[in-house]
Parts: structure tokens; sequence; C-alpha cells
């Protein structure tokens, strides 16, 4: 997806982003309960516009959510966090206040945004 200049989340989430999940937040894009255990990788990259076409610039943030309900019963199984790269440096932010205030009100898809494509 792409979210331009003009959309609600564009300062924080304007670019390109991807969304990859492991298999067991498969199951869950697929029936609508994430088990424990299941991994949501959000990529956002830069979006540049050249020439007519939108391509991937440099990476701005990478957002992770991970279901372990034993620990994060508070909210509904989940923990958030935000990676700067790769290399695992991490954003420093209240993830319950920047992050699952606004998923929270996915409540009935389990606090997921995104759904599966066949
Ligand atoms: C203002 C609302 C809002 C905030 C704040 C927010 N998100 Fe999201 N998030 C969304 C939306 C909307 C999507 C769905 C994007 C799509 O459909 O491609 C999403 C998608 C995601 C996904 C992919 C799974 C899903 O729910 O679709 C992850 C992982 C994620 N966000 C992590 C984070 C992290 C980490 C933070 C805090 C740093 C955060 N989000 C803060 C609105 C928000």
């Amino acid at each position: 997806m792409v979210l331009q200049k003009g959309h609600p989340l564009f300062a924080n989430f304007g670019g390109i982003h991807h969304i990859y999940a492991n298999e067991k937040a498969l199951e869950g894009y697929k029936n609508g309960s994430f088990p424990d255990g299941s991994v949501i990788v959000f990529d956002l990259l830069e979006a540049i516009e050249k020439d007519n076409a939108i391509t991937e610039g440099n990476r701005k943030v990478t957002g992770v959510m991970y279901k372990n309900s034993s620990v994060f019963n508070e909210t509904g199984g989940w923990v958030f966090g935000a990676y700067k790269n790769l290399s695992g440096e991490k954003l420093d932010l209240d993830w319950k206040a920047q992050c699952f205030s606004c998923h929270a009100a996915r409540k009935e898809h389990d606090y997921v945004f995104s759904s599966y494509r066949e």
C-alpha cells in the first residue's frame, strides 16, 4: 500500500509498505484468531515519484507485532515494537500509547488491520 500526502496517517506512515507474516500469523489471517507465536512485520519504505513511476527508497521504519497471550494479556496478547533498520536498532517508544491505542480499534479482528489476499 502507498500512503500519500493528505492521508491522515501520512506523517507517520507515508510511503510504501509491505506486510510480512509468519506461518502462525497466516493461520490468524485465514481464520480471524491469531495463535501465540504469530509475528507480523510492517516494513515502511520511502515512496519516490519519478518519471511517472513510484519506486521504493530508503527504509523509514519496521514495525513488528508478536503475540504471546501469557505475557501480554492486557493488550489482546500482542506486543508491538519498532526498529530503525534491520540491524535491530530499536525505536524508543511507548508501544501501548503509540501503537496499541490505534490497533485497539480493530479488537473484533484480533487487533490486526490488514487482511489476507488469496
Ligand atoms: C493511527 C493508527 C495506527 C498507529 C498509531 C499504528 N498503526 Fe500499525 N497499522 C495501522 C493500519 C491502518 C494498518 C494496516 C495497513 C494496511 O492495511 O496495509 C497497520 C498495520 C500494522 C501492522 C501489520 C498488521 C496489521 O495490523 O495489519 C503492524 C505489524 C503494525 N501496524 C505495527 C505497528 C507498530 C509497531 C506501531 C507503533 C510504532 C503501529 N503499528 C502504530 C494503523 C496504526
